[in-house]
């Protein structure tokens, strides 16, 4: 079966990096970029670079309107209603350790916070450090075989006294979608405030926050083939309110005197000095780029990758999966051999995935596992990637068994 990418073109590195014989299946991690993104890129720098939000010349107007304008785009994108909803961060991990901070004063001592197992370090260790600050207990909902997050222990955890559920829509190690919607409805049933982890699930498919119906959702660009540097964070208008300033500087403020200030409300009250300007305009300019796909034949070639990894890696004797990837990327073990060995010898074909415990190290603990191999996918791969990574998987395993 041949999965041709009618995209890869519009991605000049991954000629440039078939050029180096290099495989790039490590798309979780960050993606390439499309040519409509450098374009962008090149012509704001090409163009004039000016700040946003403070100056009155025409540069300066010229750049505020285009990250004004992407702010629009991303508010689209998400569906979030209202863009003064949208707040640009520096990334994901930004997102988060801002809500982490500006929702402090909102948790008394013995206050819970919801996360689960499987989380990124992006999504626990900002809440465990609070936690520890402010004398809540972290509490974690298990997994079921699957690896999805259990709804019945979920119903038993969930209670009174969470004030806070912060969970991953599509986990980075097990490739699976998390059951969001009885989640949230627990959490809401409870008062408490929702936070979705959108780093690995806005990749695939569309998603409506509004339809979602959480707080809080953050993902970061580098991964939704944008640039890198530039975070979003979606939250509600009454959940924005809540949130306390954090960061202090340029632009934030509203007045500022030597003993005393105020601030601006969201988004550009949690902007804090000059945002990644060029950064911010060139993610407008790649979900220009991925609105004008046909989403339909997107999901097909993506599903039609993952079907072609997953076999392919089931057909292999010894090949065990982690939990049941239902898209985007598949993590595997082979019994008897190390994945740090394993993942020397792919690299030394030219097969670049990742390996080791994917910034979720609580899991792999779990799990009983030192690391595993992750092959991630995007939209610009095609069959020929996955052939030649099993054609190094298959010489790689002949060398180590
Ligand atoms: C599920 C998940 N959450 C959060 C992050 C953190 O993203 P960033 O490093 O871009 O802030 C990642 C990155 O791998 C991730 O996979």
């Amino acid at each position: 079966m041949l999965v041709p990418s009618p995209w890869r073109a519009d991605f000049p590195a991954i000629a440039a990096l078939q050029r180096q014989d290099q495989t790039y299946l490590d798309n979780a991690a960050t993606t390439q970029k499309p040519q409509a993104l450098l374009d962008a890129l090149a012509h704001y720098y090409a163009n004039g670079a000016a700040n946003v939000h403070r100056a009155q010349h025409l540069p300066g107007a010229h750049a505020t309107q285009a990250f004004e304008d992407s702010r629009s785009k991303v508010g689209q994108w998400l569906n979030a209603g209202d863009s003064g909803q949208i707040v640009f961060t520096h990334g994901a991990t930004s997102a988060l350790n801002l809500l982490a901070y500006g929702l402090e004063h909102h948790f008394s001592p013995g206050d819970e916070i919801l996360i689960s197992a499987l989380e990124h370090h992006a999504n626990l260790l900002p809440w465990q450090q609070l936690a520890q600050r402010r004398g809540l207990k972290l509490q974690v909902l298990p997994l079921d075989p699957d690896g999805l997050i259990d709804i019945n222990a979920a119903s038993r955890l969930i209670g009174p006294r969470t004030r806070l559920l912060a969970v991953s829509q599509l986990s980075n190690v097990l490739g699976a979608w998390q059951p969001l919607t009885p989640l949230l409805a627990m959490a809401k049933a409870q008062g408490a405030l929702t936070v979705i982890d959108g780093a690995q699930g806005v990749v695939h498919g569309r998603h409506d926050v509004q339809a979602l119906g959480c707080d809080f959702y953050v993902f970061s660009s580098h991964k939704l083939y944008g640039p890198d540097g530039v975070g979003v964070l979606f939250g509600r208008h009454q959940a924005l309110k809540d949130l306390r300033h954090w960061q202090f500087g340029g632009e934030m403020v509203q007045d500022a005197d030597y003993q005393h200030a105020s601030f601006r409300p969201a988004p550009l009250g949690f902007e804090a000095g000059t945002p990644p300007i060029a950064g911010v305009i060139g993610l407008g300019a790649t979900l220009d780029y991925l609105a004008g796909l046909d989403q339909h034949a997107l999901s097909e070639h993506e599903a039609a990758l993952h079907a072609y990894l997953l076999q392919g890696l089931q057909a292999r004797n010894g090949i065990r999966l982690l939990g049941s990837p239902q898209v985007a990327l598949v993590s595997f073990v082979v019994d008897g051999v190390h994945n740090a060995d394993l993942a020397h010898l792919l690299t030394e074909q030219g097969i670049a995935v990742r390996a080791g415990h994917h910034c979720a190290m609580p899991l792999m603990k779990s799990l009983g596992l030192a690391g595993a191999i992750r092959v991630s996918l995007a939209l610009y791969n095609d069959s020929e990637d996955l052939e030649r990574f099993f054609e190094a998987l298959d010489q790689a395993l002949e060398l180590l068994r």
